[in-house]
């Protein structure tokens, strides 16, 4: 029996290795398996990564259960951060292999790939960066939409942008048909407001303000914070696309938990299953402050919370 170490009215968070939860789950029952894994990592994190060799093989087992949990309308969001060849000033390719074999051998199939600028990431590796300035910063992160079927649930529409300078000037002038040298026929209704424009698969966000309220409450206790958070913008975006409220939200390597508390801000049930004990449950101090950072508690624990859709007794 796998026992929560908190919950909500909304989600669960277990402390425990995700493949032995995962292979305990309901077949087609998840609605969205968004996580950030330890990636390859040349400089290793406190919590430990596999080996940029090995990384396939580490992480196959934890994809194939990942495919069969998910409903045929759900969607695997996989965040992953390239990495460098060891001693070379070239780039690993481990990333690409991963998602070829997600692909070609687990069964999934790739919706899109978006990647997230984060202007905040540190100059590395050193040699090549700083010291003999032949590389450049690496400051972006992929980001794999990966689907159980070719067409997962998603609505482009819940995650509409404000318009640019431009665009609110035509729609307030309006335009006159077109066919644009690029070959694009231009209608009319292309200057017509629809709410706000359809977003690009380029995201761009630090790791400062959406965590300030976990980071406090951290500070205030003494405790560690994360060493590899994600900005709440990110769950956040693909939280609103990729399901509707009531549906439920995975993380399996969810670290301080930024899913699960961003989940449960929108109205999806969730999920949160991480092997440190310690992370899970500094983790629970993000739902014990209100956004607007009083120490107020954000949810309601009542009392019957959200049953982790486990397998049927064999
Ligand atoms: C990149 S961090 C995730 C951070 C998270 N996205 C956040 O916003 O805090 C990866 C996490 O996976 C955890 N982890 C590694 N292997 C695991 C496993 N087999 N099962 C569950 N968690 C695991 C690590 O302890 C680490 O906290």
């Amino acid at each position: 029996m796998i026992k929560a170490i908190y919950g909500t009215s909304l989600g669960k968070a277990y402390c425990a290795d995700s493949l032995t939860v995962m292979r305990e789950m309901l077949p087609n029952s998840v609605d969205l398996v968004l996580t950030s894994p330890p990636y390859a990592l040349h400089f290793k994190k406190e919590y430990g990564n596999a080996d940029q060799k090995d990384y396939i093989k580490w992480f196959s087992p934890f994809a194939a259960e990942i495919l069969r949990i998910l409903k045929p309308s759900g969607s695997f969001v996989l965040n992953i951060g390239g990495t460098w060849t060891p001693g070379k000033p070239t780039r690993s390719l481990y990333h690409f292999r991963l998602l070829l074999h997600l692909c070609d051998k687990i069964g999934f199939y790739l919706c899109q790939e978006f990647f997230w600028y984060n202007p905040a990431k540190m100059p590395a590796p050193a040699e090549w960066v700083n010291v003999r300035r032949v590389r450049v910063k690496d400051s972006v992160e992929y980001i794999y939409w990966l689907g159980k079927t070719p067409n997962p649930k998603a609505d482009n529409s819940r995650v509409l942008q404000p318009y640019s300078k431009d665009m609110l000037r035509l729609i307030k002038r309006g335009i006159t048909a077109t066919r644009r040298p690029s070959g694009h026929n231009i209608k009319e209704t292309f200057a017509l407001d629809k709410g706000g424009a359809i977003p690009g698969n380029f995201i761009q966000c630090g790791n400062n303000e959406s965590n300030s309220n976990y980071l406090a409450a951290l500070k205030k206790a003494g405790k560690k914070i994360h060493p590899a958070r994600f900005p709440a913008e990110l769950p956040k975006f693909f939280i609103n696309f990729l399901t509707d409220p009531g549906n439920i939200v995975l993380d399996p390597f969810s670290g301080s938990n930024t899913t699960g508390y961003v989940a449960e801000s929108l109205g999806r049930k969730w999920v949160a299953i991480e092997i440190n004990e310690e992370y899970l449950r500094d983790s629970e101090l993000r739902f014990q402050f209100s956004q607007k950072g009083k120490s107020e508690p954000l949810f309601t624990k009542k009392q019957e919370p959200f049953q982790l859709p486990l397998m049927e007794e064999r």
